[in-house]
C-alpha cells in the first residue's frame, strides 16, 4: 500500500514542480524533504517561497521509531514565519508554555534550534537526534555584504543558523537578492566555548525558532531569561542597515516551509 502511495506522490510531485517551474522560471525549485514516518518513510515537502498552511498532522502513534510520536506538525503559514529575538518565538500555535520549547508541536515541519545546557528544554532536539533532524544537522553561514553593492555597510557581518538544507537553499536567495558574498555553511555546535554565535547574539528567530539571524556585535541582555517576551526593536545601526533589512525580509519570505498535505493528488491516483 505505502510504496504505491509514495511513488504516485513523488511522480505527481515531479510533474507539479515542472509546471510550477515553468511559471516562476526556476529550473530546480529549492525544496527540503521531511521524513514524517520511520515506519513507512512517508514524507512531506518544504518549499522555498511556499505559502505553507493546510491541516495540522500528528506523528503516528504507531511509529515507535520516531522520537516525537504523537507530536502535531504542519499548518504554519508564511505570514507567521517571523519571531522576535526571544528563543521560543515565531510559533503560530502550540506555544503552551512560553518559557519552554520541549513538547511543543512543529508548525512548519522542522524542529526548533537547540542551545547548550538544555536551554528551555531544547535538549530534546539536541545532538542525539541530529542525524534525523528535518533538513539535516544544524549549520551556520557567515553573511557579509558584497562590497561591489554595499560599499557603505561593508564591515557588517551577520550569521544565519538552521538545518543544513534550508540554509543551503536560502543562501541562493541571500546572494541573489541581498548581494551577500558567497560562503560555505559549517556545522554549528552551540556547546563549544568558541562557537561563532552565542544565544545572546540572535537578532531574530524565524519559523518556530528553527532558524535564526544573528550578529556577534549584538548582545541581547534578556536572551537567557526564558520568560522574556522578546523584542523586534534592534539597535539603530542594525535596524537601519539595508543589508539587515534585506536578509530579514528574504528570510521571512523565502525560508522553506512545509507545504499543505498533498492528499487530494494521492487519492486521485489510487
Ligand atoms: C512552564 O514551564 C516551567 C519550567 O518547566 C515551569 O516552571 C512553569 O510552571 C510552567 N508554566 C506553566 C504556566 O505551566
Ligand atoms: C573552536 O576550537 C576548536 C578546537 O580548538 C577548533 O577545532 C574549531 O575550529 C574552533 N571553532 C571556531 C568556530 O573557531
Ligand atoms: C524576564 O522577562 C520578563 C518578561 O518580559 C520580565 O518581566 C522580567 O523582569 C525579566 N527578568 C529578568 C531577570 O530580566
Amino acid at each position: 500500500m505505502f510504496p504505491i502511495n509514495l511513488l504516485s506522490f513523488l511522480t505527481l510531485y515531479a510533474l507539479l514542480v515542472r509546471v510550477d517551474a515553468g511559471r516562476v522560471h526556476v529550473d530546480n525549485k529549492p525544496q527540503v524533504r521531511v521524513t514524517t514516518s520511520f515506519t513507512n518513510f512517508d514524507a512531506r515537502i518544504m518549499d522555498q517561497w511556499g505559502g505553507g498552511g493546510g491541516a495540522i498532522f500528528i506523528v503516528s502513534f504507531d511509529d515507535p521509531l520516531h522520537p516525537f510520536m504523537g507530536r502535531p506538525y504542519g499548518g504554519g503559514s508564511r505570514h507567521d514565519v517571523r519571531g522576535t529575538n526571544a528563543f521560543g518565538s515565531g510559533y503560530p500555535y502550540g506555544k503552551m508554555n512560553a518559557s519552554i520549547v520541549s513538547g511543543r508541536p512543529f508548525p512548519f515541519g522542522v524542529w526548533p534550534l537547540w542551545w547548550a545546557d538544555d536551554f528551555m528544554g531544547s535538549g530534546e532536539v539536541g545532538p542525539h537526534v541530529d542525524v534525523i533532524r528535518p533538513g539535516g544537522h544544524v549549520s551556520i553561514v557567515e553573511l557579509k555584504p558584497d562590497k561591489r553593492h554595499w560599499s557603505e555597510s561593508s564591515d557588517e557581518t551577520f550569521f544565519a543558523i538552521g538545518d543544513s538544507q534550508s540554509l543551503l537553499s536560502i543562501l541562493v536567495s541571500y546572494v541573489t537578492w541581498c548581494h551577500a558574498s558567497r560562503a560555505w555553511p559549517m556545522r554549528f555546535d552551540p556547546r563549544l566555548s568558541n562557537a561563532t554565535v552565542k544565544l545572546e547574539n540572535v537578532l531574530r528567530y524565524y519559523r518556530a525558532s528553527s532558524f535564526a539571524l544573528a550578529s556577534p556585535s549584538y548582545t541581547n541582555p534578556s536572551a537567557r531569561n526564558a520568560t522574556s517576551r522578546g523584542t523586534t526593536l534592534l539597535p539603530g545601526p542594525i535596524q537601519s542597515s539595508g543589508f539587515w533589512q534585506c536578509l530579514d525580509s528574504v528570510t521571512a519570505n523565502a525560508l522553506p516551509i512545509m507545504n499543505p498535505p498533498p492528499e487530494k493528488y494521492v487519492y486521485r491516483l489510487n
